[in-house]
């Protein structure tokens, strides 16, 4: 085949040089599903070394490392891992399922130890709290797992509403959804209170409000009205169990599988929000920002995990024309876990901010409980969330 002519003209990639000298040495906290991305990611590191990883279930973390054929000392918990100085850890990977979250965290921030956090951040808004007062007694890196920050076309929203061609921001309607998509493929910690503590909220409801909350820069919430359910989620003839023979999963299930809310957000804005892990219906719509200078259609996917569904549309006026500019879906140069894993190294070695600050994040965090504890007590609730 002939060499595409347009090739030529490509940007040429900056090679940005790794000091390989110092290596950072890191554990991996939990390994399950999501460490084996990161464990991959880290190895394409040059200046990394996985040096040690612990998991509460016997002989999984052995396992694990087996088959990435990585030599790692293996722990059962993040304690027993963390107490062992003589591994001279700099940073750890807390991908632990969400109710270990804020103790392993805080765990290996008061030891000194960078922490790259799996999203959500954690469940409740206390344990957020704490987190963050072991963030910044620590002088640490904290960074959260958001790896949809480093798509271009995530980029791209915060860019337009940077630009100021949106205007001020008045209302945004955001989430996602799946038909049929309960997680759980690999056990029950996806559903089961113990281990999860929040469903589809803390699963992917966390990416739709850091889709648009970052792009308008994370106002504070003020109040929430939410609403949960799990009509789906505790049915043993859910088509997702029933299609696997396992009706017994309805009974583990104590999460919920949608959730909506009404959320304040501070300077006057609107959050309109909705996030399914299964429902009667294709999508719950794309996600919509409005401004007094234009609107902005962010199309949603049909299995939301926090990517822009397609070519966005920007609604505007010009010289009293009504028009609209398509937005069409751009590459990230590279592989967004890479990018996120890269971006963590990069603060601790260059001592710079953390990537995707616990401080924007703590917002996020904030609505999931705050809507979690709104749809427990049936009436909106006032967030009052401390300077920390
Ligand atoms: N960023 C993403 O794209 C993405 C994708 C999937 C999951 N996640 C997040 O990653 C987290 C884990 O998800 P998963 O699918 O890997 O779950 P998982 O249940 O497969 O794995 C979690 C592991 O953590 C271990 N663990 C729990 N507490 C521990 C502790 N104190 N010490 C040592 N090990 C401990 C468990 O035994 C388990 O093996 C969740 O919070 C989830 O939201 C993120």
């Amino acid at each position: 085949m002939s060499e595409n002519i347009l090739n030529r003209f490509k940007d040429e990639t900056v090679e940005t040089k790794i000091d390989t000298n110092k290596k950072i040495r890191v554990g991996i906290i939990g390994t399950g599903w999501i460490a084996e991305p990161h464990v991959r990611s880290y190895l394409k590191q040059p200046d990394v070394e996985i040096v040690a990883g612990a998991d509460l279930v016997e002989g999984k973390a052995e396992e694990f490392f087996k088959k990435m054929g990585v030599e790692a000392k293996c722990y059962r918990s993040h304690k027993e891992m963390l107490d062992d100085e003589s591994l001279q850890l700099d940073a750890v990977s807390v991908c632990t399922y969400n109710r270990t979250h804020a103790e392993c965290t805080i765990y290996a921030l008061n030891k000194g130890i960078n922490v790259l956090l799996e999203k959500p951040m954690c469940v409740t808004t206390e344990e957020a709290v704490e987190i963050i007062k072991a963030e910044k007694a620590s002088g640490k890196v904290l960074s959260i797992g958001f790896q949809p920050r480093f798509d271009e076309n995530m980029k791209m929203i915060k860019k337009i509403v940077q630009s100021g061609a949106l205007g001020k921001i008045y209302y945004i309607q955001t989430g996602g959804g799946r038909r049929r998509g309960i997680p759980t493929p690999f056990g029950t910690t996806f559903i089961e209170d113990a281990t999860a503590g929040i469903g589809a909220l803390g699963d992917i409801g966390c990416y739709s409000l850091d889709m648009v909350l970052n792009a308008i820069g994370y106002p504070k919430p003020l109040t929430v009205s939410g609403y949960k359910s799990d009509f789906f989620g505790t049915r043993p003839d859910y088509s997702g169990y029933a299609n696997k023979g396992k009706p017994e999963l309805a009974e583990k299930f104590q999460v919920d599988d949608f959730a909506a809310a009404f959320v304040r957000l501070e300077g006057g804005i609107i959050l309109d929000f909705r996030i399914a892990w299964a429902m009667n219906m294709d999508t719950p719509g794309d996600t919509i920002i409005l401004g007094t200078e234009g609107g902005l259609r962010i199309p949603s996917t049909e299995c939301w995990n926090g990517s822009v569904g397609g070519a966005m549309t920007l609604y505007h006026e010009v010289c009293g024309q009504q028009t609209s500019t398509e937005i069409p879906i751009v590459n990230t140069n590279g592989n967004l876990f890479d990018l996120k894993i890269r971006s963590f190294v990069d603060a601790i070695k260059n001592g710079t901010a953390a990537p995707v600050p616990s401080s924007q994040i703590f917002y996020n965090q904030a609505i999931l409980d705050g809507i979690n504890k709104s749809a427990e007590l049936g009436r909106e609730i006032e967030l009052d969330l401390p300077e920390i």
